[in-house]
């Protein structure tokens, strides 16, 4: 790989570490930061690792107006000989270009970005947690910084990269999820930005998330925008089923996000020879096969929760419970070989690990 010149600006005064065995989710950030700028003309220039700090924008700054961003998130773990693996890092700086790409942000250099990133991991390596079920979560995010109140695209952003150890998502672990259906908000819709890793998807999921939790579920299983019929995502993650020994998953239709971890499990399961397939899913079908009591799993897949069980959804006032709301057999396995392969516990027969 390239060498790229990063200026690295230690901080005077390390924080006090978290407890690594009570990690919750995105709530403790390490000791320092990869920060660069994009100014129009002349680039992405200055990549600096700094002390973790506050940022200083103006009030006009577009990001706070018209929500141009994007944002990725990965993980690292530490292994048992204290090396630091990466889990196909590569993709998610792909992905980044891909969603700055969408949202007129200009693309960043992939390979600089790896390179900062794993610079600020060694840096701030102290802060990788090494109990079971943690790890250190990276979030890298581009935001428009320029003061204008015009809707066009900035002239101007900041690329960050921050760091946070972690614990589980969900605080369910990899115990099944109660998900209700949505039927009357949208994630995304076709030619919309569903497809990218973008801030508003997320602000735009909020208020179905905050109904479903008033009716004490945990997520919310996301149908497509155009018939309310067929099966988009759920919650922030990926879905797949397990219907009749064949493992199903909505193909990517230009409304779904991409993730890595949906794609690996699909790789995974080729690799075990388990039929799979990505194609249109109605919920109709997944409660027909309930009915049928074909319905063998179901489980979400993200970076955050790598596979999340689900127990039991909730559509048209009908209650399905799925594998008497314990974890499947496959799931289970899933998850066992993909955080293996992660922390480097497990053979890697598709070189994933970085
Ligand atoms: C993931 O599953 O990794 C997500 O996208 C959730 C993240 C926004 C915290």
């Amino acid at each position: 790989m390239t060498e790229f010149k990063i200026e690295i600006n230690h901080t005077p005064e390390k924080k006090q570490k978290p407890a690594f065995d009570n990690l919750v989710f995105g709530k403790n950030f390490t000791d320092h930061m990869f920060e660069m700028d994009y100014t129009a003309g002349r680039g992405w220039h200055d990549p600096r690792i700094v002390p973790y700090q506050p940022l200083s924008l103006d009030p006009a700054a577009m990001i706070f107006h018209y929500g141009q961003s994007v944002f990725e998130g990965l993980k690292a773990y530490l292994t048992h000989d204290n090396e630091v693996l990466l889990f196909r890092p590569e993709k998610n700086m792909e992905r980044l270009n891909k969603s700055n790409s969408r949202l007129c942000i200009p693309e960043v250099d992939e390979e600089l970005a790896l390179y900062a990133l794993k610079e600020l991991i060694s840096v701030d390596r102290d802060w990788i947690p090494n109990v079971e079920g943690t790890s250190l979560y990276i979030r890298p995010f581009v935001i428009s910084t320029e003061p204008y109140l015009g809707v066009a695209a900035s002239n101007k952003y900041k690329f960050i990269i921050i760091l946070s150890p972690v614990g589980a998502y969900y605080k369910e672990g990899i115990n099944p999820v109660k998900i209700a259906v949505q039927n009357e908000y949208v994630r995304a819709v076709k030619g919309g930005t569903g497809t990218a890793k973008t801030g508003g998807n997320y602000a735009a999921s909020l208020k179905a998330q905050e109904l479903a939790s008033l009716t004490g579920y945990s997520q919310v299983l996301w149908l497509d925008g155009k018939e309310n019929k067929y099966i988009e995502e759920v919650g922030s993650m990926n879905i797949f089923f397990k219907i009749n020994g064949e493992v199903l998953t909505p193909e990517l239709n230009g409304s779904i996000l991409e993730g890595i971890t949906r794609n690996s499990v699909v790789e995974l399961l080729k690799y075990w020879n388990v039929p799979v397939s990505e194609r249109r899913i109605s919920i109709e079908e997944v409660y027909q096969a309930h009915a049928d009591g074909q319905l063998e799993e179901a489980f979400g897949t993200g970076t955050a929760a790598v596979i999340s069980p689900i127990g039991e959804f909730f559509w048209d006032n009908k209650k399905i419970e799925i594998n008497n709301g314990i974890t499947g057999e496959l799931s289970k396995k899933i998850y066992d070989t993909l955080t293996g392969i992660q922390k480097g516990t497990a053979p890697d027969p598709f070189g994933w690990s970085v």
